[in-house]
């Protein structure tokens, strides 16, 4: 029998340590934490993220700061908002909502964000220390995907681990999480020979392809931890995701649904990169101040820092 991973459960318990973790910061430096989100061009998908990024900061009392600018914006237009955002100190947190408008140079613009402030966790320096194991803002969707396994109490160390899909944005970061904790990682793409047969050893699957129900039964080994990242409309317009939940599901030990599953977890895992992102910041201050810490923080989250003062 299998059992269902529910993204909406798992993200409403976070977005609760969430609230409590801002509410500690404001007790504590005065302030809230900032999170500023920027969205180039009218793309309507685009905007129900960015809708939907401002209405979580409010539920947990982060304070959003939303630029708008025009399609037309000219690269040098979006760096100077960015790099003011960079200087802020307000802000915790830039998040530039992708994509952007063809004439801009994506890289261009992302890299102006300090690794401190990249709450997306797609600046080059975040991914190199996720690469190198060190402290770093994990992408939202591989990062909200371990927090659900570790919630699950599933065991990750000494696993079979396959990634089908090579994206910056879970494939790879989804791939390294999985190796950081441990697991034999493979990952599959759109060259990958035998791919079914490769997916049977896996006993944690994640599909991530884009590709609607591609995930089927002969892909899936019995008793596998499966977790769905897509999101499709099949050939009816209805919502599904990589995966053939009816055909695969009688074989797993877990499977992520879709909706309902790994997109829920999303936008509360860059929440809680930007209450991170914060207490880094207060942790900073404290120690170059040489005075104690005054906020019950994790030092966990102080371990950059503490080496920096
Ligand atoms: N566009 C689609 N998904 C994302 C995301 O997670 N972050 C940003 N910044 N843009 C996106």
């Amino acid at each position: 029998m299998y059992k269902i991973i529910d993204g909406k459960f798992h993200s409403a318990e976070i977005r609760k340590e969430i609230a409590a973790r801002a509410a500690k910061y404001k007790a504590a430096s005065g302030k809230d934490i900032g999170l500023a989100v920027v969205l180039v061009g009218e793309d309507p998908a685009s905007q129900i993220y960015v809708r939907n990024k401002i209405k979580g900061c409010e539920e947990v009392g982060i304070k959003s700061y939303a630029s708008y600018l025009p399609a037309e914006s000219t690269e040098e237009q979006v760096k100077e908002l960015v790099q003011s955002l960079v200087d802020d100190e307000n802000i915790n947190g830039i998040l530039v909502q992708l994509p952007l408008p063809k004439h801009i140079d994506q890289q261009a613009v992302l890299k102006l964000i300090p690794k401190e402030k990249d709450v997306d966790g797609f600046c080059e320096e975040n991914i190199g220390s996720l690469c190198l194991n060190k402290d770093c803002l994990p992408a939202c969707t591989p990062n909200g995907i371990m927090k659900m396994l570790e919630r699950e109490n599933i065991a990750i160390s000494g696993k079979n681990a396959v990634v089908i899909g090579r994206s910056a944005i879970v494939g790879k970061p989804m791939a390294m999480l999985l190796l950081n904790a441990n697991a034999t990682v493979t990952i599959c793409h759109s060259k990958t020979e035998n791919l079914p047969e490769i997916c049977r050893q896996a006993d944690i699957l994640v599909a991530a392809i884009g590709k609607a129900n591609f995930v089927t039964n002969d892909f899936v080994k019995q008793g596998a931890v499966v977790i769905d990242v897509g999101m499709n409309r099949d050939k009816d317009g209805k919502l599904c995701g990589d995966v053939d939940f009816q055909s695969v599901k009688d074989k797993c030990s877990y499977i992520t649904p879709v909706p309902g599953g790994v997109g829920p977890m999303t936008i509360t895992m860059l929440l809680y990169n930007t209450v991170v992102a914060a207490e880094r910041t207060l942790c900073i201050l404290n120690l170059t101040k040489n005075t104690a810490i005054i906020c019950n923080i994790s030092m966990k989250n102080c371990k950059n820092s503490a080496t920096k003062s």
